[in-house]
């Protein structure tokens, strides 16, 4: 069926700026690692497309490698687009990344020049696009020198390739150098991509202070702990959940879901319980009260989990008290 977006799309989602840069991003963002294969369902890819874009959602996070098979979230996405976003494509942001293994051979991995260009282009033909808005490094490369890899991203800026660059899960001092070697040859490094939630705060320990002081943005994934965090695991595993699918390519496996993790799932759901909140509503929350967080980038296996997810914006303080509890039960 066409799509037309709806006309009250920007009514409710909150947008923040980006670091230094001149962009906005939502603050929630919607990311396709998973749900958007081949081995998922088409339609409801699109429906979960759809309805982000209708909530307001404009920032669509990919990678070369998300599947499965690898590519295959991008072709899809790029089906999708071209029937149902082409008219929309200057109100949406793009991204892609290359820095894990996406093909046989020296040349598919990591962050040399020659991946990295032969990535983003194989990239933009999958998806059909003329260029993309953020091209991330993925991870740290421990063998390519960082001025290569930086280059490159500078060059596909030049190219006309992507708009913005950005780096993902590189720890704080690396980061600070890449930014300082990006600065100097005038494309500043948009965002950083971390993992961060209740479960794992790395984040907190040196990179947000770096992002801060360098005037990069900060786009968090996995705020949910690939699921962990919501009302999906209280009970165990069920069979519809990522732990119980065996998706594989770092997906989260059941022997996560421990009787101890259980516990504490259930003593925060207690605390979200009484702010009202589910607990996937009270993760997310609990990342959006830092002003230095840019976007929150959730994945959904379901339009039903994106509009529970969405309702996390319209309560995102906490009293003392709460982070207190909530601190005890994480550290217990
Ligand atoms: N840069 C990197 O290295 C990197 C790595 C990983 C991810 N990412 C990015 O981050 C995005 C998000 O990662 P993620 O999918 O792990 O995020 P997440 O939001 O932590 O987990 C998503 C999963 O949580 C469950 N869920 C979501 N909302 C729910 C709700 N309201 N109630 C109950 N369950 C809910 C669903 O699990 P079920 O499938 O079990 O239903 C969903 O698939 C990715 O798509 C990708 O763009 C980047």
């Amino acid at each position: 069926m066409h799509y037309s977006a709806s006309l009250h799309r920007y009514d409710n989602m909150e947008y923040r700026r980006c670091g230094n840069s001149g962009l906005l991003l939502p603050a929630l963002s919607l990311g396709l690692w998973h749900n958007f294969g081949d081995i998922d369902s088409q339609a409801n890819a699109r429906a979960i497309l759809r309805l982000a874009f209708d909530k307001g959602i404009t920032h669509f996070d990919l990678a070369n490698n998300y599947g499965p098979p690898p590519g295959s979230a991008e072709a899809n996405f790029g089906k999708i687009f071209k029937e149902d976003f082409l008219p929309y494509r200057d109100e949406l942001i793009i991204s892609t990344k290359a820095g894990w293994k996406m093909w046989e051979g020296p040349y598919g991995d990591y962050g040399s020049k020659k991946y990295l260009v032969a990535s983003i282009d194989q990239s933009l033909k999958r998806m059909g696009l003329d260029y993309v808005d953020i091209f991330y490094h993925h991870r740290p490369d421990p063998h390519t020198p960082l001025e290569e890899t930086m280059a490159t991203l500078h060059l596909l800026v030049q190219q006309g390739k992507a708009l913005y660059v950005g780096i993902s899960s590189y720890p704080p001092a690396e980061a600070a150098k890449a930014f300082q070697l990006l600065q100097q040859m005038g494309t500043p490094c948009l965002i950083h991509q971390p993992r961060y939630s209740m479960l794992d705060r790395w984040v907190e320990d040196g990179l947000l202070d770096v992002l801060e002081k360098n005037g990069v943005g900060c786009i968090a994934f996995s705020p949910l702990a690939q699921g962990v965090l919501t009302n999906k695991y209280l009970k165990g595993i069920p069979a519809d959940s990522r732990a119980a699918s065996h998706r594989g390519n770092g997906a989260i496996e059941e022997n996560v879901i421990t009787p101890q993790l259980i516990h504490k799932l259930n003593a925060l759901n207690e605390i979200a319980d009484k702010r009202n909140q589910s607990l996937a509503q009270m993760a997310l929350a609990w990342i959006l009260k830092d002003k230095r967080i840019t976007s929150v980038l959730i994945g959904v296996s379901k339009p039903e989990q994106l509009t529970d997810s969405l309702t996390a914006l319209q309560h995102y303080s906490f009293s003392t008290e709460e982070l207190q509890s909530i601190e005890a039960i994480l550290h217990a």
